[in-house]
């Protein structure tokens, strides 16, 4: 089998920061074990939340640890590192310049939603961060009770222009009745990401985890990471799919 060269577009690295790494030499383990399992890039998406701290503060805080971190970067062992954030919806953030917090400053914005309530209007709010230029990335889309028993209405948001990520831990069958590898099938969701945290509980397994799925599903998922890591349009490579089940619904 040839090595995989995948990108994880959500991660909790970043040491110091949140409740990810603890420290540097934990970030540099994951870090290690990410590069050696076949992860070649990676964004830092350490989490934001506009209820608990000030834009400003997290950005600070942010480069101080990334800088931190890069004093001992080694790329020979180590994915090729940018900077994110995953970001707590609230109606706030819609008034925050959320080109700061984008994955790798580019036009994708990593979203996170209540595991058991989606607020009103999500595909207004939908509409409007696209309408302003940002495309927002649903976070382990398969933790919310509303998308796992109504998947279609996944598929309706991604009509207005969101895209879904799942939990690399979470594509194994026995986790969620196989939830995850049938959104990630139907093209509801986009691909998988590792959510890593630490070396032991939530570890960086997002290779291991893509043994699961067809070599097919992998390419289809990895050029969709591709795009947010390039900041290329997404929907182009995947209107295809889309449009095949589109037309099973209307
Ligand atoms: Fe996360």
């Amino acid at each position: 089998m040839h090595r995989l060269s995948l990108t994880d577009i959500h991660t909790h690295i970043l040491p110091s920061i949140d409740d990810g790494a603890s420290d540097v030499t934990e970030a540099l383990q994951i870090l290690r074990m990410q590069k050696s399992s076949g992860v070649d890039r990676v964004v830092l998406t350490p989490h934001f939340d506009s209820q608990k701290q000030t834009l400003e503060d997290f950005l600070v805080k942010r480069e101080f640890f990334f800088k931190l971190l890069m004093e001992s970067y080694d790329e020979a062992t180590m994915p090729e590192l940018r900077l994110g954030a995953e970001v707590v919806y609230s109606p706030e953030i819609l008034k925050l310049d959320l080109r700061q917090l984008t994955l790798c400053g580019g036009d994708y914005l990593l979203l996170e939603l209540d595991d058991l309530v989606i607020p009103p209007h999500l595909d207004a709010i939908i509409s409007e961060l696209t309408m302003m230029g940002i495309t927002p990335i649903l976070a382990h889309v398969e933790r919310c009770l509303y998308f796992r028993k109504t998947p279609k209405y996944l598929y309706e948001l991604t009509l207005k222009g969101a895209i879904a990520q799942v939990t690399a831990d979470s594509i194994s069958p026995c986790y969620d009745k196989g939830f995850c590898k049938a959104v990630l099938n139907k093209g509801y969701a986009h691909f998988a990401a590792s959510d890593t945290h630490n070396t032991k509980k939530r570890p960086p397994n997002l290779a291991d985890s893509l043994k699961a799925l067809s070599n097919e599903l992998i390419d289809s998922m990895e050029a969709s990471a591709r795009c947010v890591w390039d900041n290329a349009p997404l929907y182009p490579f995947n209107y295809q799919k889309i449009s095949k089940i589109f037309g099973k619904y209307y």
